[in-house]
């Protein structure tokens, strides 16, 4: 803590994704950037611009001894979230990564005993949880308004070729494996509804290959790929995640129950959505816009947040309410708002995805974490 009590917190990849965490961080009464980190000198230099003040590195390992940090947002490209999480968690740092957890099992596997090793909280940074409809859809869930849930679908759908030119990890770790490189997004708040269930087997295939990249070299994975997982307790979930055709960007979610189902605006940032909720005998089967029934459903954390914050912050406002949950977990010694299991429930399917769509969508058994720790609660 520094000495006006507040989280110290350091920042690593600085210059990309987290930028959207400073209104959060500034805003948060017991929390506060300590340092800051990038590992290329020219995006330190707008890093500093961007979060003013404070201690900035060009390497993690030298945060990460010097800063004397309690906490460190990880930012940084897919395939450096398990290496700089382990340092930190060697160090019972707390750690809020970005998305997936990991980009292999073994990796997986490693981050999970770590963070079952350390005084550490591990948080995944999946922002699709916090989005409105998400977490009014989870309330509703909750209340037994759609009865018992058995099928849901998610999709990705966001183009990055000429991101790839830019972002070269992305060309290898996103759209350089076949199968769900990026799939935490759809299934984060599926999961989220599916309270207290798991994938338990994914079987995966494509549409083909049909683009190449800025070199000219053909895309070795497949356009659109389609996972199915059927979850522990019998739920079927599909997800579509497709980063390479021209199309526009597009989020959507479905959801089915035995009284009622919602539907997602297919579009980045949701709107609202819409939802059938059987009512009574009554055999009409008609829709309801999700802003109004929904009314009563809306979380707290949602009705506290002061509109001019959610305006200019990321995703709609996720960005900054969910670092604001999780700055309140690591200030108030809660527990993981996206606990280490939660976070693996969600990457594991898709890497496993990669086995299953080589073998011509063969379904496999997707691993759960917890027997790797010896842990049973589906948390
Ligand atoms: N949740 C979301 O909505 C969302 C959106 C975009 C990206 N992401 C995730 O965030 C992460 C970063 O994505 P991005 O779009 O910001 O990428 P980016 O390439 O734009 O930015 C990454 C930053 O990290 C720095 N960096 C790279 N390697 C580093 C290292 N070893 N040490 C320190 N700094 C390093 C780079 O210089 C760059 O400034 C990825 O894991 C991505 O999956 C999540």
């Amino acid at each position: 803590m520094d000495r006006n009590g507040k989280l110290k917190v350091g920042i690593v990849g600085a210059a990309g994704r987290p930028r959207i965490f400073k209104s959060a961080l500034e805003a948060h009464p017991r929390a506060a950037v300590a340092a800051i980190c990038d590992i290329s000198e020219e995006r330190l230099e707008q890093a500093k611009t961007h979060f003013g003040p404070c201690p900035a590195f060009l390497s993690y390992e030298s945060m990460l001894e010097q800063a004397g940090l309690d906490a460190v947002i990880i930012g940084t490209p897919m395939h450096f979230h398990v290496g700089q999480t382990l340092l930190a968690l060697e160090r019972n740092l707390h750690v809020i990564s970005e998305v997936p957890a990991g980009v292999s099992i073994e990796e997986c596997r490693k981050l999970a005993e770590a963070a079952a090793r350390s005084k550490g909280q591990y948080i995944m940074a999946e922002n699709c949880n916090y989005m409105k409809p998400h977490m009014t859809i989870a309330n509703m869930v909750r209340s037994g308004l759609f009865g018992e849930l058995y099928f849901a679908e998610g999709e990705y759908l966001h183009e990055v070729k000429p991101l790839n030119e830019s972002t070269p990890w992305r060309r290898t770790w996103q759209t350089g494996v076949n199968g769900i490189t990026y799939g935490t997004h759809s299934l984060g708040p599926i999961l989220e509804w599916m309270e207290g269930d798991r994938i338990a087997r994914v079987s995966c295939v494509g549409s083909g290959r049909h683009y190449a990249d800025g070199q000219n070299r053909p895309y070795g994975i497949e356009d659109t790929c389609v996972m199915m997982a059927k979850t522990e307790r019998g739920k079927l979930i599909r997800v579509r995640l497709d980063m390479l055709s021209e199309r526009p960007t597009a989020l959507n979610y479905t959801l089915q129950g035995t009284r009622g189902c919602y539907e997602s605006v297919r579009h980045e940032l949701l709107g609202s959505g819409k939802v059938f909720v059987k009512n009574g005998e009554s055999d009409k089967h008609e829709w309801a816009d999700l802003a109004t029934v929904g009314q009563d459903y809306i979380p707290d954390i949602w009705q506290r947040m002061p509109e001019s914050m959610l305006g200019p912050s990321g995703h709609g406002g996720s960005d900054y309410v969910m670092m604001t949950d999780f700055l309140d977990a690591l200030t108030e010694g809660k527990p993981s708002p996206i606990s280490i299991h939660r976070a693996l429930d969600m990457t594991l399917p898709g890497l496993i995805s990669q086995l299953s769509i080589k073998r011509d969508g063969e379904w496999l058994d997707v691993p759960d974490s917890r027997a790797w720790c010896g842990d049973t609660a589906c948390g």
